[in-house]
């Protein structure tokens, strides 16, 4: 008897093939069209084996049915649920479908999103025995095969499918905002070095702190790409193209100053208050710096923008030092 773990995999790539297969048929229509729309091609739809669940609810079922396989396995899948009168129908209806896929090339669930403005926007695979949302990075089944020296981390399905047909391929998206421990450490296997950009909203620069601390604590070296406009990576690459993104990625900030330019949208250096607070706030981020050379750097940059001397942000940032031995 087949182990329960691999019976799902194997149920997901069927369906991934099913949903593949209904986006070129008549019924995926729209879908496709959709998709062409937001500029993704035929090769990048087969790479990432996007896909189209039909709306009936009842034609996944019926394709897994004629492939022998028990309700159960399709309910322990999450691809098909029980609804309030006991009938058994297909989880995901008339969505654009995106197949979640692990280091080891399984498929382990599906991210589905709506054609239109509908809400939920994007509906994922529930927990199963082989999908658990915060271990997983999506597209870090190509990302794993780069030759370059880092990851790149964005949101969506869409930001990190733009980026690779755009020709960028160690993008990995966290599927939402919140960056977990499980996905720090998995990039961990892999690189040193990550790059994260997120969306220039206020969740996506909410998360993006909470992010680039948690990597910060992992060791990781952590660089922040802001996209300008309040755009997304995908809308961004699209509209302004590879060379644009590529050099967005060349001015990357580091974690410091990152958080110095976000101190300074928050605070006001013309008020003596908040002078105060930029100068602790600051001197404390530096003070995890051990570099000499690099601390010093910032001293000067941070002394000329609270206009007071070097020597007191020095004997500032060595409280903090002190204080942490
Ligand atoms: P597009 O509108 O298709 O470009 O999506 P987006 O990726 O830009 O969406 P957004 O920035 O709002 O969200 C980023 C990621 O969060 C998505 O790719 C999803 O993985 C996840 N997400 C967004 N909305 C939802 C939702 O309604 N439910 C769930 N479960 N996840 C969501
Ligand atoms: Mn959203
Ligand atoms: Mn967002
Ligand atoms: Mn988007
Ligand atoms: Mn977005």
């Amino acid at each position: 008897k087949k182990k329960l773990k691999e019976e799902i995999y194997e149920i997901n790539r069927l369906a991934a093939i099913f949903y593949y297969k209904c986006l070129y048929s008549r019924s995926g229509q729209a879908a496709l069209k959709y998709l062409y729309d937001r500029g993704i091609d035929d090769v990048t739809i087969k790479r990432f084996g996007l896909g189209y669940s039909p709306s009936s609810g009842l034609e996944l079922l019926k394709y897994l049915k004629e492939h022998k396989y028990s309700i159960d396995t399709m309910v322990n899948a999450g691809l098909i649920s029980k609804s309030n009168n006991g009938r058994f129908y297909d989880r995901f209806r008339n969505r654009v479908m995106f197949p979640i896929i692990d280091e080891k090339n399984n498929v382990i669930g599906f991210g589905g999103r709506v054609l239109d403005n509908m809400k939920p926007k994007y509906l994922n695979t529930p927990e199963t025995i082989v999908f658990k949302k915060g271990k997983t990075l999506y597209g870090i089944n190509y990302a794993k095969k780069t030759r370059e020296d880092k990851f790149i981390i964005v949101e969506g399905y869409m930001d990190a499918i733009a980026l690779y047909q755009s020709g960028i391929d160690n993008v990995v998206a966290s599927l939402g905002t919140a960056l977990t421990l499980e996905q720090g450490k998995l990039i961990k296997k892999y690189k040193n070095i990550v790059v994260i950009s997120y969306d220039a909203d206020e969740a996506g620069v909410e998360a993006t702190i909470r992010g680039l601390n948690l990597l910060d604590e992992l060791n990781l070296n952590v660089n922040i790409l802001t996209v300008p406009n309040g755009k997304d990576p995908d809308e961004y690459v699209r509209k302004e193209g590879f060379d644009a993104f590529k050099k967005l990625l060349e001015k990357t900030d580091t974690l410091i100053e990152y958080k110095i330019k976000k101190y300074k949208q928050d605070l006001d250096l013309n008020n003596p208050a908040d002078r105060i607070k930029y100068i602790k706030k600051v001197c404390k981020d530096l003070s995890t710096i051990k570099d000499k050379v690099k601390r010093d750097v910032y001293v000067s940059i941070v002394a000329k923008d609270a206009q007071i001397p070097e020597n007191t942000i020095r004997a500032e940032i060595d409280q903090f030092v002190k204080g942490f031995v």
